[in-house]
């Protein structure tokens, strides 16, 4: 398998190839995005997904891009497509404005284009290892205080190596844990509509040999009333100045419950998740509102190994499908950053990024 532990990447012939994340966990495939308008559709069909993997996947799309038109100004209109494939996740603006502004005057586009798409990718992998430094530091830390044998973390939806270039963010300290000897076990919320937990974050702490149990979205909360989970970590889209979460649906009800049984609740990210130009995150994030089929429909494999989707609604009945929702600060333990921990108040985010700011 080529892609282990890669989400992207350049292939033989400098295409740049993915994982079909729309086959796993029952098939393994793998795309070549050949021009600007397959970029688009993988965002958007979800192919590709998860905050960081979209900028990476970006990137290389204007290095794509450049392949097809090779001239600035025809640049920026396949730039605008780009980068509005998909609403929320910011790593997706910033990673096409990051590329425009150094290609703005350069004299060999497509060259310059893949060299910064790689490093542009291979300091976001260099982020991910320093969130799973610092996360498993968190994790030594309690499993020390609470006396136990086993850490029990609970994940939403799927911040691993398919999600962010090379380790990913909510997983990356639950791997490094692991490489440390330590004995964790995750519960996996299953994710609904999509199931990003149970068929990607499930497969991939499979391919790594990790502990870790799925759960239905609902269960979490009953969890940590019974003192089963020691501690939250998820990922994010989009992190406003005062510290406010975007993340898949379903997070903010996770918090709520972390909160009322003092459960530590972290969100890991890298720089690039951070949006500025936002100050109140519970206001101005925008959410991404999908198909109602993604709720009404479900993909599985039957008994003889045809993968299908099958309605589970009745035909006719109205669905909403808002694919995010934000956490607010308050509920928010700390953020897992390659800069350390960082408490999640606007004056503490701003002393610690002040020069992404
Ligand atoms: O809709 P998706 O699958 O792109 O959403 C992914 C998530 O919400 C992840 O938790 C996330 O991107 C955070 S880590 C990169």
């Amino acid at each position: 398998m080529q892609g282990k532990y890669k989400a992207l990447w350049l292939n033989e012939n400098d295409f740049l190839e993915v994982i079909d994340q729309t086959k796993l966990p029952f098939e393994y495939e793998t795309k070549i995005l050949r021009t600007t308008d397959e970029v688009v559709l993988a965002i958007k069909d979800m192919t590709v997904r998860g905050a960081g993997v979209i900028g990476s996947v970006a990137a290389f799309g204007i290095y794509t891009a450049c392949m097809e038109v090779n001239n600035y100004d025809k640049l920026k209109e396949k730039a605008k497509l780009i980068r509005k494939s998909r609403p929320t996740a910011v790593n997706l603006m910033w990673a096409v404005d990051r590329m425009m502004e150094l290609l703005k005057d350069s004299n060999n586009l497509i060259e310059d284009a893949k060299k910064y798409a790689i490093e542009l990718n291979d300091d976001e992998a260099k982020e991910s290892q320093k969130i799973a430094k610092y996360g498993a530091d968190i994790i030594e830390d309690l499993l020390k205080q609470k006396g136990k044998k086993t850490i029990n973390i609970l994940t939403h939806c799927n911040a691993g190596w398919l999600a962010v270039i090379d380790g990913g963010t909510a997983l990356a300290p639950i791997y490094e844990a692991q490489r440390r000897g330590i004995d964790v076990h995750v519960w996996v919320d299953e994710t609904r509509p999509r199931n990003q937990g149970a068929s990607l974050t499930a497969w991939e702490l499979t391919q790594s040999g990790v502990n870790h149990t799925i759960i239905a979205d609902n269960t979490g909360g009953h969890l940590m009333q019974n003192d089963m989970v020691d501690m939250v970590i998820t990922g994010a889209d989009r992190v406003s100045a005062n510290g406010d979460v975007a993340n898949k649906i379903g997070t903010y009800l996770k918090a709520l419950a972390a909160k009322d049984n003092d459960v530590p609740f972290y969100v890991a990210i890298p720089a690039s998740t951070f949006d500025f130009d936002i100050i109140d995150g519970m206001k101005d994030i925008p959410i991404e509102l999908r198909s109602e089929d993604e709720v009404k429909y479900m993909r599985g494999i039957d008994d003889d190994g045809k993968v299908r989707e099958i309605l589970i609604t009745p035909k006719n009945s109205p669905a909403v499908n808002y694919g995010f929702d934000v956490t607010p600060a308050r509920l928010i333990t700390g953020l897992i950053t390659d800069k350390g921990i960082c408490e999640v108040s606007f004056d503490k985010i701003k002393e610690k990024f002040e020069e992404n700011n």
